[in-house]
């Protein structure tokens, strides 16, 4: 019998957290929400929670500290908000609440894509983990999350087993 990719993963939960003025108050599709949801489910990973907000550093930062501390979720995929504007903010409300950055995440997409647009180095997206969470930002157009989320999609079973430790380990007295 063969395995899909579906029965790999089932006990990650995932949040997809779209950042976007004009999403946040319905001018926009969220058509790279749906990108995560698609690829997440493909990958074998269950979608837990959803939302789009706007591009304000205090509600990024409370949405990620409340994602991740009420231990819902192993993973929270953002998109948008890693520009060069001046509301492109999201970066910062993430390393803001993280306990550990990992910034080989952000580095790999941006290397890995820059043959596909020379904008790729235009995102600032990091990631890292808070309360057993890995958080990692994405770029906010479909195309953007699509090559990106497919760059590190083969490392994160591994990377979500190793964060797991984070929510038993007690630092010795
Ligand atoms: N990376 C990849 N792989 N593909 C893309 O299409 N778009 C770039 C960049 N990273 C893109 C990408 C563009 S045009 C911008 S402005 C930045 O991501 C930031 O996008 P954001 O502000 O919507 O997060």
């Amino acid at each position: 019998m063969t395995t899909s990719r579906q029965d790999d993963n089932p006990h990650f939960y995932a949040g997809i957290l779209t950042i976007s003025d004009s999403g946040a108050i319905g001018e926009r599709i969220d058509l790279s929400g749906r990108k995560i949801s698609e690829m997440v489910e493909t990958a074998g990973f269950k979608e837990r929670l959803k939302d789009i907000i706007p591009d304000e550093v205090r509600i990024i930062s409370e949405k990620l500290i409340d994602w991740s501390d009420g231990g819902e979720v192993d993973i929270i995929l953002t998109s948008g908000g890693t520009g060069l504007g001046p509301r492109d903010v999201t970066p910062e409300a993430t390393k803001n609440i993280l306990e550990m950055e990992i910034p080989g995440i952000g580095e790999a997409m941006r290397i890995k894509t820059l043959d596909r647009t020379p904008f790729a180095i235009l995102s600032r997206s990091t990631a890292g983990i808070r309360s057993g969470c890995l958080i990692v930002n994405l770029p906010g157009s479909p195309k953007g999350v699509e090559e990106c989320l497919d760059v590190i999609m083969e490392s994160l079973p591994h990377a979500l087993e190793m964060i797991r430790g984070w929510k038993t380990h007690k630092e010795p007295n």
